[in-house]
């Protein structure tokens, strides 16, 4: 039987948002200012949720697993330390991109997408370790009742906008089965006009088949409990 993962839909949305960004920043024509000031804005807010998903887990997943299993947590919020310096420097040569002009601004462009992209395979990395490593002390040392617990303290830590972000990139990532369940998740337990919302959020990014799934799959999660 599959245990509660903590990871696997949120590092699901984070794999699509950063590849995203990755292609529009090696597309970027550093000479459009509308389209340079569209794809950093994109970039600086895929920095932002970066830092603030490695925040959640160091305060909400390491404190548990360090509490539970002194150490456990250890190598994994070293890691992220490392993380923070690159989203550091990658906002760094964000600014370097917008200072520039003509060739050099070309030169810093051409930069920052070959440091996003190994920052990203990093990540990548990091986080298959996480779902691995991570969850294999989490599923030891914690119940499914108690990960749960976890994961709606997390949750409720996150505010109606970023909320809304979260929603725009996992809702595209997961399966049928897994948009369905979230979904649902949402209709019971947020308030309708919250619900209504994030639908409207997720709609634009989903092929007519997956929103008929979609609206088929919520409207059958109450006939199925
Ligand atoms: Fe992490």
């Amino acid at each position: 039987m599959a245990r509660f993962d903590l990871y696997a839909s949120i590092h699901k949305a984070l794999r699509s948002f950063m590849a995203d960004t990755l292609g529009a920043v090696g597309r970027m024509d550093v000479d459009d200012a509308a389209e340079r000031d569209a794809t950093l804005q994109q970039l600086r807010s895929l920095l932002d949720a970066l830092e603030h998903h490695a925040q959640i887990e160091d305060e909400f997943i390491h404190a548990a697993m360090q509490a539970r299993r002194p150490g456990s947590a250890e190598e994994t919020g070293a890691e992220h330390e490392r993380q923070r310096a690159a989203l550091r420097e990658l906002r760094r040569q964000a600014d370097e991109v917008d200072g520039a002009a003509g060739a050099p601004r070309a030169v810093a462009a051409h930069a920052l997408y070959q440091h996003l992209s190994l920052s990203v395979a990093e990540n990548l990395a990091h986080m298959h370790e996480e779902e691995t490593v991570d969850n294999a002390v989490l599923w030891a040392e914690f119940t499914d009742d108690e990960l749960a617990a976890i994961h709606d303290r997390i949750v409720a830590s996150i505010d109606a906008q970023e909320m809304a972000q979260v929603i725009r990139w996992m809702a595209p990532s997961l399966t049928p089965y897994e948009r369905s369940t979230l979904f649902g998740a949402l209709q019971a337990k947020a308030p309708a006009e919250v619900f209504h919302r994030l639908l409207e959020v997720a709609r634009p990014h989903l092929a007519p088949r997956d929103w008929n799934k979609l609206v088929f799959g919520i409207a059958a999660v109450p006939l199925a409990a």
